[in-house]
């Protein structure tokens, strides 16, 4: 008999939920409000993941002066990147924009490390990570005063210190983490009130989703970010975006 694995499910809110949602989401329009009116050219760093949709629905909706990108690494999910589709065809008026890697350093990279090289040690995974993610960010913020991330505190031990307003000091621009203090479950109240599009991995057990070889399927119970970089220790689990 063969035993079907119990993945994470999305976590379905309750009336509580849904009502406890009204006043984050006032904040939130006030926080987006407030970045957009300080800075001439703030950049909003969009994995497609459902925080990020959230952010980006109260962008799109609110017409905040803010542009939308997605560093698309050559890696990702066919279903990510039916997402970015949806998201120019929900969006139409969006400042929405694909920034890919440099293809002769990607190619480099995969004819003299290998193709699935990062499974082999970190500084491997970081290289590509670099190649892939960081350089193409770099570019894209290379004309920002300031970005945005959905990053919230929850989702890892390394995030649990993260505040609404950072300074990045490498770049030297402001860095705001507008849903910083939301729930998982605050996220889904939003994504299915609105009937904002999502990720369609979610509904496979991907509570967390990254580029397709370092992503896997996680069990209920575990930890949201267990499916990311598996075969890492938790502690070294970020590619470099956030320091
Ligand atoms: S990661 O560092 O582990 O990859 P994670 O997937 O949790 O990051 O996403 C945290 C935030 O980083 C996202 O909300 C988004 O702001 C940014 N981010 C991550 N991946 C991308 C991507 N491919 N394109 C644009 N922004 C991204
Ligand atoms: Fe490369 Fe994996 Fe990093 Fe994507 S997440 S850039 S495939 S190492």
């Amino acid at each position: 008999m063969i035993i079907k694995p119990n993945f994470w499910q999305i976590p379905q809110p309750t009336a509580t939920d849904f009502a406890a949602l009204a006043e984050k989401e006032q904040l939130l329009a006030q926080r987006i409000h407030e970045i957009a009116n300080r800075h001439q050219h703030a950049k909003f760093a969009s994995s497609l993941a459902v925080e990020d949709m959230v952010i980006t629905d109260v962008i799109a909706k609110s017409k905040a002066k803010i542009t939308v990108f997605t560093l698309e690494t050559g890696r990702l999910n066919p279903e990510t990147l039916a997402l970015a589709d949806t998201v120019k065809k929900t969006y139409p008026d969006l400042d929405f924009r694909l920034f890919r890697p440099n293809p002769i350093a990607a190619e480099k990279y995969d004819r003299e490390k290998g193709r699935f090289a990062f499974y082999e040690s970190v500084e491997l995974r970081r290289e590509c990570c670099f190649i892939r993610k960081i350089e193409p960010l770099n570019r894209a913020l290379a004309d920002a005063d300031a970005w945005l991330t959905g990053q919230r505190r929850e989702q890892s031990v390394t995030r649990t210190e993260l505040e609404f307003h950072e300074w990045d000091q490498s770049r030297g621009i402001d860095k705001y983490n507008p849903i910083f203090d939301w729930h998982e479950m605050d996220v889904w109240a939003y994504i299915l009130k609105y009937d904002i599009p999502y990720n369609e991995l979610y509904k496979q057990g991907y509570p967390s989703i990254g580029c397709e070889p370092c992503t896997k399927q996680v069990k209920a119970g575990e930890d949201i970010r267990a499916g990311r970089w598996w075969w890492e220790n938790k502690d070294s689990k970020e590619c470099g975006l956030h320091k």
